[in-house]
């Protein structure tokens, strides 16, 4: 940066995309910014409407200490609006922090990923966006991404040129490292802050923002391909992590081995470190696989076939223990589920949040009820609709007080409903499986639990949250991941 040029002030900010990523990060830094103003808008209304609702347990997203956040904020210097428009034209900042999912179909379906509401928010700030704008990817793409977005701007100042008063345009790459679940610590305290980019000024205009609260030290600047590549990357080992504990684990399982051992005593040499190897059902979440993929997709893309094997290996082996898990269940009901109860305790895809986007519950269940399972789902915060969208099963009514199968379990069907506690998921059930780490079930009572369920009664601990000495001194059978424990 020319050292005698001012650092542009950002007064005014509008992002877009009003999601899990939208929504805390624009929270935090209204909240650690009060003199700039925070406009977050989305198409979706009655997502803005939630966003806005008084009540803070109606917020769209749950999320721990979010509540706080919003209330110290929201009014003040961050609004939620559709305000689209209004909201780029005043803007000297835009945030894209729309989703990227994978493509369902067409070119690079299955993999690559889907850029139609990048693409479209790209067309938004270049037919509103008023004088100089710093446009920030905040959304995960694809390298090179950049590049178009950059196009699709130049194109519109191009043709709007005449008449209009001069309008310009730098691009950052900004990618959100946040966890669901612990968000806001994760936002708040973050271990790096990445910007990418080819405009010293805007780069430093955008670090000054985090640099209110976050150490100078923490903010990394590159060229905008490695920003956006390093997203990917990150998402890419972090994952692949999750797949090497994993497969570690199956292993232990027939070995007599511990995956609770052996990750321990991996994880203590400091060159591999102990996080992000806990094993367990297998990665969910909106982002891991989709990244993967797009990360596939990318290496075929630039003749790299070896490398995109590579990575894709990380998705196939989670997708496997998914299955296998579902597998060994029935393997150990006598080899089939067909009528019988099993409860599952938890649909999120981790602890501390209400997304269920690839949840590892999602295959698994779909798994036993294709067997013809009678499930009863419990989790404290994800609602039955959602379920419903992600089993694609309308939720049946609950069995009656005697237990009574319905025509749909008589006749062999797989059926699911939810509960609203534990112990009515449990109520009569052959086995249940635990598939998210919520504290509660850390304090399930075994004793009490036991006496409900049909004997042989299976504890089936997928995230290893039990103690099995309790569990079994109840009465129960007891398969952890990791242990293979019987
Ligand atoms: P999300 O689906 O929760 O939210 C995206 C929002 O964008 C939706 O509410 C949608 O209505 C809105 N939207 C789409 N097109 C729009 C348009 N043209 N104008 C206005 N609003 C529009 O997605 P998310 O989980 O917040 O993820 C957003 C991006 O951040 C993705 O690229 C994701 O990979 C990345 N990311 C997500 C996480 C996470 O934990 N969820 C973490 C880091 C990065
Ligand atoms: C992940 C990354 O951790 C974030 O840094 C990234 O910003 C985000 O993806 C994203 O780009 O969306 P998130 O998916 O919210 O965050 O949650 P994680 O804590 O990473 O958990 C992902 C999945 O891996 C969960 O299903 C979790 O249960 C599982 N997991 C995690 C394990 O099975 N074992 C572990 O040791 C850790």
């Amino acid at each position: 940066m020319d050292s005698q040029q001012p650092p542009i002030k950002i007064n005014t900010i509008c992002c877009i995309g009003a999601g899990y990523v939208g929504g805390p990060t624009m929270a935090v830094i209204a909240d650690r910014c009060p003199s700039i103003q925070v406009h977050v808008v989305d198409l979706n209304q009655s997502r803005i409407n939630a966003w806005n609702s008084k009540d803070l347990n109606q917020l769209p997203i749950y999320e721990p200490g979010l509540d706080e956040v919003i209330k110290r904020a929201r009014g003040r210097n961050l609004h939620f609006s559709n305000e689209i428009k209004k909201g780029i034209q005043n803007a000297d900042l835009v945030f894209i922090s729309v989703n990227t999912p994978t493509k369902k179909k067409g070119l690079g379906s299955g993999q690559a990923s889907d850029l139609r509401w990048v693409e479209a928010c790209s067309r938004q700030v270049a037919e509103f966006a008023q004088g100089h704008t710093i446009v920030v990817e905040k959304s995960t793409l694809p390298v090179r991404t950049a590049a178009a977005i950059q196009t699709i701007l130049k194109a519109s100042n191009q043709t709007q040129s005449k008449g209009k008063s001069a309008r310009s345009f730098s691009i950052l790459s900004n990618p959100e490292f946040l966890a669901e679940g612990t968000a806001i610590n994760d936002l708040e305290n973050p271990d790096r802050v990445l910007i990418g980019g080819e405009d010293s000024e805007a780069i430093e205009a955008l670090a000054l923002i985090y640099m209110k609260w976050v150490a100078p030290e923490k903010i990394l600047r590159t060229n905008l391909w490695s920003s956006e590549l390093s997203k990917l990357s990150a998402n890419a080992f972090l994952a692949q992590r999750i797949s090497s504990i994993n497969a570690v684990a199956s292993l232990c399982e027939v070995t007599g081995a511990d995956v609770r051992e052996v990750s321990k005593a991996i994880g203590t040499d400091s060159r591999i470190g102990t996080r992000f190897l806990n094993s367990g059902p297998g990665f969910g979440g909106s982002c891991f696989q989709k990244d993967i993929l797009n990360l596939v997709y990318l290496c075929h893309h630039f003749g790299l076939p070896e490398v995109a094997d590579y990575w894709e290996s990380v998705v196939n082996l989670n997708t496997w223990q998914q299955h296998r898990i579902a597998k060994l269940v029935v393997k150990n009901l006598f080899g089939t589920v067909t009528g019988k109860r099993l409860a599952v305790l938890g649909f999120a895809f981790k602890a501390d949040t209400n997304d269920t986007r690839e949840s590892p519950a999602i295959r698994i269940s779909k798994d036993l009820i294709e067997e013809g399972a009678q499930i009863s789902i419990f989790d404290p915060k994800v609602k039955q609709k959602q379920i419903e969208i992600d089993l694609g099963i309308a939720a049946s009514p609950p069995p009656n007080k005697k237990g009574d199968l319905s025509q749909a379990a008589l006749n062999g069907e797989g059926t699911w409903w939810q509960t609203s506690n534990i112990r009515d998921a449990i109520d009569g059930a052959d086995a249940l499986l635990i598939l998210t780490e919520w504290d509660e079930f850390f304090h399930i009572q075994w004793d009490e639990i036991a006496v409900l369920m049909r004997h042989p009664a299976w504890v089936f601990d997928a995230r290893a949250v039990v103690d099995p000495v309790a569990v079994r001194s109840a009465g129960l059978k007891l398969w952890r991941i990791g242990d293979g424990s019987e």
